[in-house]
């Protein structure tokens, strides 16, 4: 067996490998920019295995999560995974104490900061004007994704919520069983709302009838029925011109007109 010392002298090797590698061009496999991990002065990689012996319910399912495939180089080195977000995790491993535990390791906390590194377009999307209050501090990306579960992203095959499941954590009035169901929430809320941002207000993916013509494809539009809509638009859209305002679902009427 090894000792630790011996462990930490071949991780130092790979840690030079990986130094020398990073002055390269980096890239994701996925084809994305890398950015260098949090930095954690005289620390060094040692590879998800080592942090596998103590987080054993974090590591578990972790290879089948999307951010397993976060590689450090582009040598192929694919067990730093945590690394990548946590910083290079030597001096932690080896700490006695539970404060030295703490201080050795950087953990990401509530602060969206630490996924913008890796995914800034969506820092461009919560600064729409109509956004989730992530940047106001009161949300964070982990209410909605776990970045060590499988199916990190809502609705994906292998995540645990549908998406809607994870919508009715807070938005109980929307989500409820109606009597009138609206079947276009069986595809899920994000086909109506960008829940990240959105230049329309209540998130909306468009302000106007496409958001429901992209379903409802209406031969005669704008005559609906025996009516024109262009009479409504005084008042609004199918939603917001006082037909269709039970978007959500009603439990009295079946056009959701109330
Ligand atoms: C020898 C055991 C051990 C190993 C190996 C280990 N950890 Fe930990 N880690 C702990 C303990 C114990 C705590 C909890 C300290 C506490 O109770 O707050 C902890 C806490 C953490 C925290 C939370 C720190 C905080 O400020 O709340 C993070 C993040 C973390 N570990 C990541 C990792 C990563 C990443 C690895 C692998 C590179 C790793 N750990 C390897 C024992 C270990
Ligand atoms: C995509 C970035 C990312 C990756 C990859 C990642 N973590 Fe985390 N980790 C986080 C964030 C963010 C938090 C803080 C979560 C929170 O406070 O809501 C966290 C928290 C933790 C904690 C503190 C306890 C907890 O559950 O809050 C531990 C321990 C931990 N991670 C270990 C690991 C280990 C082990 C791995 C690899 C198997 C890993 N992490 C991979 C982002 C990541
Ligand atoms: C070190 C870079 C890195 C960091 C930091 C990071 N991610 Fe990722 N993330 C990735 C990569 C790479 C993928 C895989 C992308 C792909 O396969 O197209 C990914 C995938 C995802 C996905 C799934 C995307 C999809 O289309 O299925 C979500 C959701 C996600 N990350 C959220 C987060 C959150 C939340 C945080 C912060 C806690 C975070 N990420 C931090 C690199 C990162
Ligand atoms: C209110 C819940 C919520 C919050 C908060 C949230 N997300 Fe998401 N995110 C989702 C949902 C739902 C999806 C799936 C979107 C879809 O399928 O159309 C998603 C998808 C993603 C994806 C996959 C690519 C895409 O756009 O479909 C990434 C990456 C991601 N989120 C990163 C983040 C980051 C980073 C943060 C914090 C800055 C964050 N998310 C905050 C709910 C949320
Ligand atoms: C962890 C709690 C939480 C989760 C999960 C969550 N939201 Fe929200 N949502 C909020 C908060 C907080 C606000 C802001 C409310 C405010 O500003 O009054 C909000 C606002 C909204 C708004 C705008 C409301 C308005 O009146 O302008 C929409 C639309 C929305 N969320 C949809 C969703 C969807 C769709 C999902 C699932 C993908 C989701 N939310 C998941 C907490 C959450
Ligand atoms: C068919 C499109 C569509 C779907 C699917 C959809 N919404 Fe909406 N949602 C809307 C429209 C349109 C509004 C704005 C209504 C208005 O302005 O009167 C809205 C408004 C909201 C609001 C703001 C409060 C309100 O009722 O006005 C919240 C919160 C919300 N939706 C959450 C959700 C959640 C959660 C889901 C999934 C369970 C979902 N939505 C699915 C179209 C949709
Ligand atoms: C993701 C697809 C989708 C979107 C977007 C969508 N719907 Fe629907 N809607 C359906 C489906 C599927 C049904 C049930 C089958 C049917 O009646 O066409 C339905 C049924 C309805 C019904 C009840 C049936 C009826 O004939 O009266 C109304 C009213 C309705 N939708 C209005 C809207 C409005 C208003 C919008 C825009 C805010 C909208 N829908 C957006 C898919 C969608």
């Amino acid at each position: 067996m090894l000792s630790r010392h011996n462990a930490n002298l071949i991780t130092g090797i790979g840690f030079i490998i990986i130094l020398i590698s990073l002055a390269g061009c980096k890239t994701f496999e996925s084809g994305g920019v890398v950015v260098p991990p949090p930095q954690i002065a005289g620390a060094e990689f040692v590879g998800m295995e080592t942090c596998a012996m103590c987080h054993e319910k974090i590591t578990k399912n972790f290879d089948q999560t999307e951010h397993a495939r976060i590689v450090v180089s582009n040598e192929g080195i694919k067990d730093q995974a945590c690394e990548a977000c946590h910083g290079a995790g030597s001096l932690h491993a080896d700490a006695q104490s539970k404060a030295e535990k703490k201080s050795t390791i950087v953990n990401p906390g509530k602060t969206p900061e630490a996924c913008y590194k890796c995914h800034l377009d969506k820092k461009a999307e919560f600064n729409l004007e109509y956004h989730h209050p992530v940047p106001e501090g009161k949300m964070s990306c982990t209410d909605c994704h776990d970045p060590h579960s499988p199916g990190v992203k809502p609705g994906s095959r292998a995540s645990l919520f549908d998406k809607n499941d994870l919508c009715a954590k807070c938005h109980k009035d929307q989500t409820r069983p109606f009597v009138y169901e609206h079947e276009a929430l069986r595809e899920g809320c994000t086909e109506c709302h960008n829940v990240h941002g959105s230049i329309n207000s209540k998130m909306l993916k468009q302000r106007d009838a496409n958001l429901c013509l992209k379903c409802h494809y209406q031969v005669n539009f704008p005559v609906i029925g025996s009516g024109h809509s262009a009479d409504r638009i005084g008042e609004g859209v199918c939603f917001s011109g006082g037909c269709h305002t039970a978007v959500h679902g009603s439990n009295y009427d079946d056009h959701l007109r109330q």
